[in-house]
């Protein structure tokens, strides 16, 4: 599906996890606060467990990823999603999370859930909800 923006090159999305480069999902994560340690071995067990993985190109270059974890009937937890900074603001995040949000594999699941420290907004703008007092997690 093309992006909404015409003066840009297409955007492509997809959720076959074979697309999916190791090496540009490495350099995508360095972009984040949360998964720059992270090790070629790890993300690849990582992908293996996940379902769908979603990922955003334009041409060769890997400009979007996000992956899902879920029991594919009742609940889905979303992670990782990431827009190469030089394509943010050009609705490639929110085109990602329609991909997720209205994926086949995920069409009986009535909760969604993700962890966000500052993009609050993003994710209200596609309906989500902060559930301040319902959430806990434990860290090790
Ligand atoms: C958060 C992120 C995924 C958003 O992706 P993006 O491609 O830049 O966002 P989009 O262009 O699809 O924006 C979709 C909508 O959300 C809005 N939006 C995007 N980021 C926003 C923000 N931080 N605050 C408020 N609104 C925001 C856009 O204005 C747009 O609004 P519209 O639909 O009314 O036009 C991207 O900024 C990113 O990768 N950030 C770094 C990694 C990160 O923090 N990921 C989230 C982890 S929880």
């Amino acid at each position: 599906m093309p992006s909404a923006d015409p003066l840009s090159s297409p955007i492509e999305c997809t959720d076959d996890p074979a697309r999916v480069d190791l090496a540009q999902l490495l350099e995508l994560y360095q972009v984040t606060w949360w998964a720059q340690d992270r090790t070629r071995d790890q993300v690849r067990r990582a992908l293996e467990h996940s379902r769908p993985v979603i990922s955003a190109w334009e041409g060769k270059r890997m400009v979007g990823f996000t992956r899902v974890i879920s029991d594919l009937t009742y609940r889905a937890t979303i992670w990782d999603v990431i827009v190469l900074p030089s394509h943010q603001g050009r609705g490639v995040g929110k085109l990602m999370m329609h991909r997720v949000l209205e994926h086949p594999d995920l069409r009986t699941v009535t909760n969604f859930v993700l962890l966000t420290k500052d993009q609050h907004a993003f994710y209200e703008r596609l309906g989500f909800r902060k559930e301040r007092d319902m959430a806990m997690t434990f860290r090790r």
